[in-house]
């Protein structure tokens, strides 16, 4: 059975006592992971070795990072390396966010280079694709997709490709309130695992989380992951309130 995952993107937001607040919340909910069910805090680089501190003693909650750089080590002035994440105890690293692709103009070659950083480093990438509304309008978002997975992830072994997660998220549903419809994310999980089958085969596809991300709230968490393809979410806005992320996580199927 694949991992159901909800994942918390805190993005660039909160200070570390809010933080450090919000995982307390979260963890003194009384919130109860089924097997299988995991729960990814990924903070600020800055809260990480606390936020560790919070979650070791919680089974099934892990440790995210936002970013890692595609270089082992060296003159990157402010960056932040894999070895480094894994030091302080980094169990998952969101790659390829379409806030760094647009921002930092992270291209589809050098998000290879940091998943393979990631996976050198035993850290487990949540690797981000999603297109633009014009190319959503334009009906081109399979082949927008399906380029972003062959052009990063697809010089990896199978066996590399088994600690990948994939997040979904279309870049017209971030933080816009505009959430795609349970059918739109259905077609394109299902999509995507169709090609991920067809490069690695059918048992491959199968075992890989594949998240939604995109304005996923308490009141449509439910029927994004009722969708047989949908194996969770990455969420952002609502991961800053405990109630709110802790009514998605129950939403897990
Ligand atoms: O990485 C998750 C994020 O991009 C989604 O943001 O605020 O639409 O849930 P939001």
């Amino acid at each position: 059975m694949r991992k159901k995952i909800a994942a918390a993107n805190w993005k660039m937001n909160l200070s570390l006592l809010q933080g450090e607040q919000l995982i307390n919340d979260i963890l003194q909910s009384g919130i109860k992971l089924k097997e299988g069910q995991e729960v990814v805090i990924a903070t600020p680089f800055p809260y990480l070795l606390k936020a560790k501190t919070l979650l070791k003693n919680y089974p099934g909650f892990y440790l995210g990072a936002q970013n890692c750089y595609s270089e082992k080590s060296g003159a990157f002035t402010g960056e932040v390396s894999a070895e480094m994440l894994q030091s302080v105890g980094v169990d998952y690293v969101i790659l390829g966010h379409s806030e760094r692709r647009e921002y930092f103009e992270e291209s589809n070659a050098m998000l290879a280079k940091k998943i393979d950083m990631a996976l050198a480093y035993g850290l487990k990438p949540i690797f981000c694709c999603g297109e633009p509304l014009e190319v959503r309008k334009a009906e081109g978002q399979n082949a927008y997709v399906a380029t972003q997975l062959e052009e990063s992830l697809f010089h990896l072994s199978a066996e590399q490709l088994q600690q990948v997660v994939i997040a979904y998220e279309p870049i017209w549903a971030i933080g816009t309130g505009l959430t795609a419809s349970a059918a739109q994310a259905q077609d394109m999980h299902a999509y995507i695992r169709s090609q991920i089958a067809a490069k690695y085969g059918r048992e491959a596809a199968l075992h890989l989380s594949i998240l939604y991300g995109g304005s996923a709230k308490p009141a449509n968490a439910g029927e994004l992951f009722a969708c047989p393809d949908v194996d969770g979410g990455l969420i952002g806005g609502a991961s800053l309130v405990a109630a709110d992320f802790t009514a998605i996580i129950e939403k897990l199927s």
